[in-house]
């Protein structure tokens, strides 16, 4: 073989193997794939086939692109650090693994089995910065503080800034809000009151403006903009396990919010999940709001599973449908019930 040959040779076989070598996790025998179908409370495989590790999350969607961030529980951890992670996708179902975004020891005071929980990532705009809002605690749950980290681009490494309680208020679970014309809110319980909402400051790097306190005890808030209506949902207080998360509406944010009810059959306590988000995609013929709930399994945290169905909702009602497979269109808005 004269030498051109046998580089020309080398040159194929280094562009067809490298990328299946390189791929090599997800091609292991016996490792589930990421599918077209959303599976509630079932393992949810990202791209390589590793089960999503974002607990807790929050979704923001930058041009086309869906980011995932949440808490990384994934075993065998260096457990001297706390983490959050993000994945990416163009469509809701097929996530990416992006990276630990942050990666942090205990900030300041706080001792090595301090807390860090529900990370949501805002970007701003203005400052083209993403900033990264996430409850910061210690063991017991008695500092009830957010935290902030910042990064020039949406898959980090974030940079811790500093912790404090939003407006001078114990704040322990906290959601995210956008609403439509792109103001950024802060969702974040206080214990003793009910839970606040309140309005990022320009910058987001503070908790500028509180616009109602719902006098109801409530975590895992989450609110949406739907068909002129702010719906907001949360669960009751009880630890790691499953309640029956309640809704209420109001024409603005400030309120007046109706009573709270059920989202779905109390003796499911909300089929065994726990809210987090409402995700509001808007497509060219359906406008669908995905519950995004975690199924928790506070004895092994990894396991924990995530909880996606499509609601029900309108005219001041909502209503979680009983889990099953389903697929989404992220195009039309249009979902579907999956047979596979
Ligand atoms: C319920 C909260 O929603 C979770 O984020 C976590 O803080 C657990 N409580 C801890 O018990």
């Amino acid at each position: 073989m004269n030498k051109l040959l046998r580089v020309a040779l080398f040159a194929v076989v280094f562009i067809v193997v490298t990328p299946i070598f390189a791929n090599a996790k997800s091609l292991l025998p016996g490792k589930p794939v990421s599918s077209d179908t959303i599976r509630p409370g079932e393992i949810w495989p990202d791209t390589d086939g590793n089960h999503i590790q974002a607990h807790g999350g929050g979704i923001i969607k930058i041009k086309n692109t869906y980011f995932w961030y949440g808490e990384q529980r994934e075993q065998g951890l260096d457990t001297t650090y706390r983490y959050v992670s993000c994945y990416s996708s163009k469509d809701l179902t097929h996530w990416k693994f992006r990276g630990n975004v942050l990666k942090m020891l205990p900030p300041d005071t706080l001792k090595s089995n301090w807390i860090l929980e529900r990370p949501k990532v805002y970007y701003n705009a203005k400052t083209k910065k993403y900033v990264m809002y996430f409850h910061v605690d210690d063991s017991k749950y008695r500092i009830a503080q957010v935290g902030i980290a910042v990064c020039d681009k949406p898959d980090g490494d974030f940079t811790y800034v500093k912790r404090f309680r939003p407006l001078g208020h114990e704040s322990r679970d906290i959601g995210q809000f956008i609403d439509d014309d792109g103001t950024a809110y802060l969702v974040f319980e206080d214990r003793k009151f009910g839970f606040r909402i309140a309005r990022l400051s320009d910058d987001y790097m503070d908790v500028e403006k509180e616009m109602t306190l719902v006098k109801e005890h409530m975590e895992g808030g989450a609110i949406v903009h739907y068909d002129g209506l702010y719906y907001a949902i949360g669960s009751a207080l009880t630890g790691w396990k499953a309640n029956p998360n309640k809704y209420a509406t109001a024409p603005t944010l400030e309120g007046p919010w109706t009573e709270f009810q059920d989202i779905a059959p109390v003796e499911t306590n909300t089929y065994g999940s726990q809210s987090t988000m409402l995700i509001k995609v808007v497509g060219s013929k359906n406008t669908v709001v995905i519950f995004m709930g975690d199924k928790w399994n506070p004895k092994n945290q990894w396991n924990s599973r995530y909880f996606w169905m499509p609601l029900e909702i309108g005219d001041g009602k909502l209503w979680l449908p009983k889990p099953q497979p389903w697929k989404l269109t992220i195009k039309t808005g249009k979902t579907s019930v999956s047979s596979k």
